[in-house]
């Protein structure tokens, strides 16, 4: 790998130059405004997975966004590499609280700021760059499929019948995803756990319109009340959630996969500095490193109704809104939590109000080996580029399709993320670091070659 180490090292600027012009498409896969810049960047994709020397770069449509699908096949009897990435991004509100705007990058000590700067262009670019890398030098060691999707950040809501149709064109030995987080640049950390996800929205009706709040007020529930009454019924005094079932399916961490999991570095008093909070919250009898890594959560992610305008108004809305979503660790399914909450939430409510509950997309969890050649190739490439050996950790985010991939492929993921805490992903000032980008991608070429090696 020294002369494609040496290629990536000499084509800083052009990676960046690159890497800035997919952060400039708004690919915002929430909102039906941004189809065509969805779009746009789904061609971009292709034109640089073809660029970067596949003998093939397609988009495949689904009845969402596109999937972008790119392969150099080198020799059949070498080992290959899939790698999974997804070009759309979060929406960048609020926008006032950017620095700079979402979708025009700037370098600003050391870091790109953009929209998808780490999550997830900035990540799965790197892929692009060491492919053409080790390409331009001839060093390629495995066959390469690239699949970059543009709906991750709605649920991969297509992925899975995409995946199910095309279980051959799919075909390989390790899925790689950058996608992911380090603990930091000094302790290099690979992910082998991520949540589930159950999604779901709550409406609540009273009165058949808005009422004066003095005329009809006491007389009448008010549906923000009720909603909150129920709300806060989702969770008791010790962090747990009320949900009948909920846990039942929750593996217990045996007392050694708690102890190593707590060995990572963590300092409490600087997690809460950070967050500018006075105290940290959750489930009794767990660590924070626990509650995120390995506990499942519920939170509500949005709340509104009512008058929320400048000024006072005087009012007993009709209609109160939530979106409430749970994070799930195995071996609890999304499908099952969902139909737990949907009828619970109906169970709760009481008879002066109306309830609907949809569900949105959801995902189950999934835990990644760390005696896979994929593990150990990818553990020795961060100790190669990072200089240090990397600890597994567990994350608190989701990545719906990986658990898929795994029963439908049966192929085993790596999660070879190079992202931050502090790249604020989903946030405003989303960033990431240059280091990181560079030794991201020598980090992907050395994996290209111990996977080649490990037999
Ligand atoms: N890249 C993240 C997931 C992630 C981030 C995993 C950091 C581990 C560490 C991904 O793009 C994401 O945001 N996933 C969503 C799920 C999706 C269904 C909206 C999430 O976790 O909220
Ligand atoms: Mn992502
Ligand atoms: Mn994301």
């Amino acid at each position: 790998m020294n002369a494609s180490v040496e290629y990536i090292k000499n084509h800083q600027e052009k990676f960046l130059d690159e890497l800035f012009k997919l952060l400039r498409i708004p690919s915002i896969s929430a909102d039906s405004q941004y189809k065509d810049e969805v779009r746009a960047t789904a061609d971009f994709v292709q034109a640089k997975l073809k660029e970067a020397g596949c003998d093939k770069a397609e988009i495949c449509e689904t009845p969402g966004h596109p999937i972008v699908y790119g392969e150099k096949i080198i020799d059949e009897s070498l080992p290959t590499i899939l790698v999974y990435g997804h070009y759309d991004v979060q929406p960048a509100d609020p926008l006032d609280l950017w620095d700079s705007p979402p979708f025009e990058p700037v370098i600003k000590d050391g870091r790109i700021y953009a929209r998808g700067a780490c999550d997830d262009k900035g990540q799965f670019y790197m892929h692009v760059k060491a492919f053409e890398a080790m390409v331009a030098n001839d060093e390629l060691t495995c066959n390469v499929k690239f699949m970059i999707e543009g709906e991750e950040e709605v649920g991969s809501d297509n992925l899975g019948d995409f995946v199910k149709a095309n279980k051959e064109k799919l075909k390989s030995d390790i899925i790689v995803i950058s996608d992911t987080s380090m603990i930091s640049n000094d302790c290099p950390s690979i992910t082998v756990g991520l949540k589930g996800l159950s999604y779901l929205e709550v409406e609540v009706t009273g009165p058949n319109r808005d009422l004066h709040s003095g005329v009809y007020g006491g007389g009448v529930a008010n549906p923000i009340n009720t909603l909150c009454d129920m709300i806060s019924s989702l969770m008791d005094d010790k962090g747990r959630v009320t949900i009948p079932g909920f846990y039942d399916k929750v593996v217990e961490l045996t007392a050694q996969e708690r102890a190593d999991l707590n060995a990572a570095p963590f300092d409490e008093e600087d997690y809460k500095k950070d967050l500018d909070i006075a105290a940290v919250k959750g489930e009794d009898g767990y660590t924070t490193l626990e509650r995120v890594g390995i506990r499942p959560t519920l939170d509500v992610n949005g709340i509104w109704g009512g008058y929320i305008g400048e000024g006072a108004k005087t009012v007993l809305p009709s209609k109160a809104y939530a979106k409430i979503s749970t994070r799930l660790v195995p071996n609890q399914s999304s499908d099952e939590i969902t139909e737990l909450l949907v009828k619970h939430i109906e169970n709760i409510a009481p008879d002066y109000v109306k309830v609907k509950v949809t569900p949105h997309h959801g995902g189950d969890p999934a835990v990644t080996p760390t005696d896979s050649k994929g593990y150990l190739a990818a553990a020795q490439a961060v100790e190669k580029a990072w200089g240090k050996k990397p600890i597994p950790t567990r994350d608190g985010g989701s990545i719906p399709i990986v658990a898929l991939f795994n029963e439908e492929l049966k192929v085993d993921s790596v999660l070879l993320g190079m992202g931050l805490d502090e790249d604020a992903i989903h946030s405003p000032n989303e960033s990431y670091g240059v280091e990181n980008y560079m030794k991201g991608i020598e980090t992907i070429s050395w994996f290209h070659q111990y996977f080649a090696e490990t037999k």
